[in-house]
């Protein structure tokens, strides 16, 4: 294995450093409700809040392989939509922990030296299908009460969940008519669950290449898809862990077609929408968002501007390789070019993740 394709650190206790570090960023971790106690949950993510001042949130999988089941003792992974209806339940219990203490339970009076009012904390007695829970949380609630819900839900079964609970939701679509229609159907979505849809932002995943010139960031990331094409076997392993099926097996100049996966099974199908062979696939953008963001940073910007009137809003969600280099052209390169056009922000107003994530 060359790239580290399993070395996964926990990424929780990063978030109480990055937070001493920085002072306005939101800071998000991923956590699979299939496999986490939703109780231990609640409890670090309260604590967490505490932590980083109210700048805290919590990215909701259901994970993929039956080799991450093992782990945690199952014989095999969960079929996909029973995953959600696992995480819609894992959800709500937490939820209902995270408001177990009413607004003003903590009271922490030193003349009466009562430190919380007992009769604004409640039992929740929470028994669900998969998942039950006495609560009350123990933890005094965080500034923001409960951490910003953030989730990547591409298939019916999980855009719904994503429409009930996120606040963030990560989308990947392969047209500009595709995120038009994808955040069309979760607004919809989210007023059929009683929700504002300004109450949740949609995040399109894009990964921009900034260059000097049109044509030298042009030749950049052909260079970058050449080397990709040649190192068959990584983008392979991705996606076979992405589709949860072992791709060597399949034909690599045939038309790819998986069939139904149990892994990220909406963009399994956006691979066989494609109509590509694996080769195909394999040599093109691993970011399959359809949108061409490729040149100096007032071409990237332009795109940028024309992308988002399009689909109505919210923003992107930038992926890289990280290096220094790619970050700084896109901080130093792209960023100003945003600013000076007002499409992105030059200060935070809140003070907490969520009112700076609802504020712009
Ligand atoms: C950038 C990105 C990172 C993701 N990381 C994980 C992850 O670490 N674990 C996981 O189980 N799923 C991860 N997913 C998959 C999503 O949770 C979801 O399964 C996927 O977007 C497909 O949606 P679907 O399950 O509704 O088909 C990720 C998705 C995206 C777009």
């Amino acid at each position: 294995v060359r790239d580290g394709g399993g070395i996964r650190h926990d990424p929780l206790p990063l978030l109480p450093l990055l937070g001493q570090a920085t002072s306005h960023l939101g800071l998000i971790a991923t956590v699979a409700t299939t496999f986490y106690p939703p109780f231990l949950a609640a409890r670090l993510f309260s604590t967490l809040d505490h932590l980083t001042k109210g700048r805290v949130g919590i990215n909701l999988v259901t994970a993929t392989l039956h080799q991450a089941a093992q782990n945690y003792g199952y014989p095999q992974q969960f079929e996909h939509d029973l995953r959600y209806e696992m995480a819609d339940e894992w959800t709500r219990l937490v939820t209902e922990l995270w408001d177990s203490w009413e607004p003003g339970a903590y009271v922490a009076d030193e003349k009466s030296g009562v430190l919380v009012d007992h009769t604004k904390i409640h039992t929740i007695d929470f028994e669900g299908q998969f998942y039950s829970s006495r609560g009350p949380l123990n933890v005094i609630p965080g500034p923001q009460r409960k951490p910003v819900i953030c989730q990547a839900g591409g298939s019916p079964a999980g855009r719904a969940f994503a429409a009930k609970h996120s606040e963030i939701i990560i989308a990947t679509a392969t047209s500009p008519d595709a995120m038009k229609e994808y955040r069309e159907d979760i607004r919809q979505r989210m007023i059929g669950y009683g929700r504002d849809p300004d109450d949740a932002k949609i995040l399109f995943l894009v990964s921009p290449t900034v260059g000097d010139t049109d044509a030298s960031a042009r030749e950049r990331l052909d260079t970058a898809l050449a080397a990709q094409a040649a190192d068959m076997d990584a983008k392979l392993a991705g996606m076979s862990y992405v589709t949860g099926k072992d791709l060597s097996k399949f034909d690599l100049d045939e038309p790819f077609d998986p069939g139904q996966v149990n892994g990220h099974r909406s963009s399994a199908e956006e691979y066989t929408k494609a109509k590509k062979t694996l080769r195909e696939l394999v040599s093109s953008n691993s970011v399959s968002t359809g949108v061409d963001l490729v040149g100096t940073p007032e071409t990237v910007a332009d795109t940028m501007e024309e992308l988002m009137d399009h689909i109505g809003g919210d923003g992107f969600l930038i992926i890289l390789p990280v290096t220094r280099r790619h970050i700084a052209e896109i901080t130093d390169g792209l960023a100003p070019v945003l600013r000076k056009r007002g499409l992105i922000r030059s200060e935070y107003t809140g003070a907490t993740f969520r009112e700076n994530l609802l504020a712009f």
